[in-house]
């Protein structure tokens, strides 16, 4: 039998990453996928293709509805919907093509073909061999969460898998869940045209993100879009018909429910980890209420060797989340101290403006009794959002009331996923609000506008303001 200092299940963010990182640090690492192409759900049908698209169809956007006020006249637009998930299929196909690229360069073993336990060393790939793992990372990741009333025929009533290459733009879509993914697609077609409803159950859009950010959210996706979104209401029901998909739809706190006429239903109610065939009690493991395989602050589960990470265990679903979870796994099993803090881990929604978050929200601080004090700056008073004629958005910085600590920072703005790193390097190496005030940012950037907020959060005021 082949034996491997670690055997990873799942070549997603979290399985590929750990994989190359503990083969750098000298380990024999086997790598098992199921699918025929590495990656798992970020790169083939998450985080790559859905950006790409976003990417697409806000080009297409700005094209018809903001390139006069540059003095750019465009005299017919036209979109080609195939050439544009064509686009995106070449972007995934490299991608994934780096992964299998760098899986040669690191001398990691990759098998193909279903992983299950055998025992709590062994894992048998369908297809293929057994083998032995001194250590074994289960990174097996998430599926779509479905409703019991609403089932997904991928063709109608669809989840972001097919959303991603639909064999047209949709003259009508619903959209049941407001959250991330139900943000980011409806962008993806508000902009090419489509007819939007979103039903979500909250009294809000994005939960867990800050209320302001999800607030100016709702006012892009129906100012910008027309999108109708129904806060505080349920999908109940859907039929298909002759003239498309009728959902029924009820407000939450009770009341009659009316039916919607759709085109079709995207279902994004969130995901859930997924452990399917896995045959965890061979390895002697279960899972949680929740589906989740237990694990410690170490991300070891019930089983001292066996080590759980990324979509499948706690914590947020996000990719670069799942990637620091194998990282530090790596690192442990080298003999290396890594740290692991989720509070530092970044959320961003990639619509335009772009929505991103670190640390504490306001939310959060309240329900602590924490008191906090808010430095906030909109992007209007900032000299490089107006040259961009992009002055929608704002900085808010959060910090300790008594020690003036970083404790979070929210953005919503032009180029925010990349602007936040800021707030996460702050929050890592404990910067105060003074100190990001302090950092000498370019001029002129949209990141000065971390500087004000800071400065306004520390002293109550900002510079230009
Ligand atoms: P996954 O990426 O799900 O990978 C798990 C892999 O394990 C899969 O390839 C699966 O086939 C394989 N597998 C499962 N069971 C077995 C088995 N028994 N044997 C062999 N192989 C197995 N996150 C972000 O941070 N940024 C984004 O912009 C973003 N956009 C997203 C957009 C969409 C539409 C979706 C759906 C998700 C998005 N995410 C994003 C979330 C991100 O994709 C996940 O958090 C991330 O992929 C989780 O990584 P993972 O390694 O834990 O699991
Ligand atoms: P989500 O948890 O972000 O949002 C689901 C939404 O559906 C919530 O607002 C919830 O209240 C609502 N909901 C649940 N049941 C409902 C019902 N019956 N009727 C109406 N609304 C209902 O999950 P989502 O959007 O499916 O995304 C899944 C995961 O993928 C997220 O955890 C996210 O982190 C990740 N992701 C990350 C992205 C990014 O980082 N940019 C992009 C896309 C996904």
């Amino acid at each position: 039998m082949e034996r491997y200092d670690l055997v990873i299940i799942g070549s997603g963010p979290g399985g590929y990453v750990a994989a190359i990182r503990a083969a750098q640090l000298h380990l024999s690492v086997a790598l098992i996928e199921k699918y025929p192409a590495l990656g798992g759900t970020c790169l083939n049908v998450g985080c790559i293709p859905s950006k790409a698209l976003l990417d697409s169809s806000e080009k297409f956007y700005d094209a018809a509805k903001h390139f006069s006020d540059h003095g750019i006249e465009t005299e017919k637009l036209t979109l080609n919907w195939q050439k544009m998930v064509a686009r995106k299929d070449q972007v995934v196909k490299q991608t994934v093509g780096g992964v299998e690229y760098l899986m040669k360069k690191n001398k990691i073993a990759v098998f193909h073909g279903h992983g299950r336990f055998v025992s709590a060393n062994e894992i048998a790939v369908e297809g293929g061999p057994t083998l032995y793992g001194r250590n074994i990372l289960i990174a097996t990741g998430s599926k779509p969460s479905a409703l019991p009333t609403i089932p997904i025929d991928k063709k109608r009533i669809i989840t972001s898998t097919e959303a991603l290459s639909l064999p047209e733009v949709p003259r009508r879509l619903l959209i049941i869940g407001g959250g991330v993914i139900g943000v980011e697609m409806a962008s993806i077609f508000g902009r090419l045209g489509t007819e939007l409803v979103i039903v979500e159950f909250l009294d809000r859009l994005l939960p867990g993100m800050d209320a302001d950010a999800a607030e100016e959210t709702r006012r892009i996706l129906t100012t910008d879009y027309g999108a109708k979104i129904l806060l505080g209401h349920a999908a109940q029901s859907v039929e298909i018909g002759n003239r498309g998909v009728v959902v029924h739809v009820a407000p939450r706190a009770g009341g009659e429910s009316f039916p919607i006429e759709t085109d079709y239903v995207l279902v994004a109610v969130g995901r859930r980890p997924y452990t399917e065939g896995l045959d965890l009690e061979k390895a002697g493991l279960t899972v949680d209420e929740r589906g989740r395989i237990p694990v410690n602050d170490h991300l070891q589960t019930a089983i001292p060797h066996i080590f759980a990470i990324g979509d499948v265990i706690r914590g947020p679903m996000l990719a670069h989340k799942a990637s620091e979870d194998g990282v530090y796994v790596a690192e442990r099993l080298a003999g290396r101290k890594p740290h692991l803090d989720y509070r530092q881990i970044p959320s961003v929604v990639y619509i335009w403006p772009e929505i991103a978050g670190v640390g504490y929200t306001e939310e959060e601080l309240q329900k602590e009794g924490r008191p906090y004090r808010v430095g906030k700056f909109p992007y209007r008073a900032s000299g490089r959002a107006r040259a961009a004629h992009d002055t929608r958005g704002f900085v808010k910085v959060i910090a300790d009331a008594k020690t003036d600590m970083l404790l979070g920072m929210h953005i919503v703005g032009a180029r925010a996923a990349d602007t936040i790193a800021v707030g996460v390097a702050g929050l890592a190496y404990g910067a105060s609000a003074e100190d990001i005030f302090r950092l000498p940012l370019a001029h002129p950037t949209f990141s000065e506008a971390l500087k004000e907020a800071a400065l306004s959060a520390s002293e109550g005021s900002a510079i230009h303001l």
